[in-house]
């Protein structure tokens, strides 16, 4: 398969979850064990990416350079750039421009998380699309908060509108986006919205007049949060505490992931487990390691 990219988009100023965020990156906050961007890194590691752009404000790339390093210690390689202001998330792909070169990429926002059976397979068939854009299409009960998305029976976007009165369908569309190489150049044509930003749907739009916008609907079974309220962050919390308390697997554990698409060796796995020992996730990393896991 050839390469992807990944960029994680990890700005914004999340003033919906003062006075949580008056000094600290939304996307640091704690979802229950760990830091919120280990949730949206997982999916792009899931989907076998191993070069990661992270795009934040100039207040908070340092914390993130902090916590995740060069990736190095994941076997991946971690970039980073600054996002002057909250421009729109279609800006990535010009601040990524670089980053991305001549390749695929794509694009999870810091504050989504994804979990499921299938997400693997998903993101598998979006992976192997070189020619054509990938969103994702998820049932919601409040679809005008979101992106809205209509598909036909061949998984085609019919439609697809930013936060729409009337929206054309129940489906909305999750903060991860697939793109073909080309990417940036249609960003930089993208013109801002009515509420000032550089619409990601604008693009979206761009390829789906080309016919060339997939959707691949998240069923049931499939979770998705985005967690910008104290409530959704405390619902996303509660969540992946209730399955790992009952279940011995964790959620969107990096080390986990990279051990299994054999990114680092089980020393390595062992290593990064120590400094852990004193909590459940350390106990966990190191049962992983020793294949204890089924006990
Ligand atoms: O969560 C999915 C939705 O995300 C999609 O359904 C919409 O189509 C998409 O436009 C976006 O809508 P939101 O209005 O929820 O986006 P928001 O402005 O809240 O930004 C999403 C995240 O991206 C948030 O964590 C902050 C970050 N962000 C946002 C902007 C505008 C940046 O890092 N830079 C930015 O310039």
């Amino acid at each position: 398969m050839k390469k992807r990219k990944g960029i994680i988009l990890a700005g914004g100023s999340a003033t919906r979850l003062y006075p949580l965020t008056l000094a600290i990156s939304k996307q640091m906050m704690p979802v229950y064990d760990k830091p919120m961007i280990y949730y949206p890194l997982s999916v792009l590691m899931e989907a076998q990416m191993q070069e990661i752009l992270l795009i934040s404000t100039p207040r908070d790339i340092a914390t993130f350079q902090a916590l995740l390093g060069d990736g190095r210690k994941w076997g991946m390689k971690f970039f980073y750039k600054v996002q002057e202001k909250p421009n729109g998330l279609a800006e990535a792909f010009t601040i990524g421009e670089e980053f991305i070169g001549q390749d695929s990429v794509a694009m999870i926002l810091g504050d989504n998380m994804f979990y499921g059976e299938h997400l693997r397979e998903v993101l598998k068939r979006a992976n192997e699309r070189q020619e054509e854009a990938t969103i994702f299409g998820y049932l919601v009960k409040n679809p005008s908060a979101y992106g809205v998305v209509e598909i036909d029976k061949d998984g085609n976007a019919l439609s697809i509108e930013e936060k729409p009165q009337q929206p054309k369908s129940n489906y909305a569309v999750p903060g991860l986006y697939f793109y073909p190489s080309g990417v940036s150049q249609i960003a930089k044509t993208i013109k801002p919205s009515a509420r000032g930003e550089l619409e990601i749907t604008d693009i979206n739009e761009f390829y789906r007049k080309q016919g060339k916008l997939k959707v691949e609907k998240l069923g049931r079974g499939m979770t998705w949060f985005d967690t910008g309220t104290h409530d959704a962050l405390l619902e996303t919390a509660s969540f992946v505490q209730t399955i790992q308390k009952r279940q011995r697997l964790q959620i969107s554990c990096p080390e986990e992931i990279a051990y299994e698409n054999k990114w680092i060796t089980k020393e390595e796995l062992l290593q990064l487990a120590m400094p852990f020992m004193k909590t459940e996730y350390g106990r966990y990393l190191k049962e992983l390691a020793e294949d204890k896991l089924g006990g």
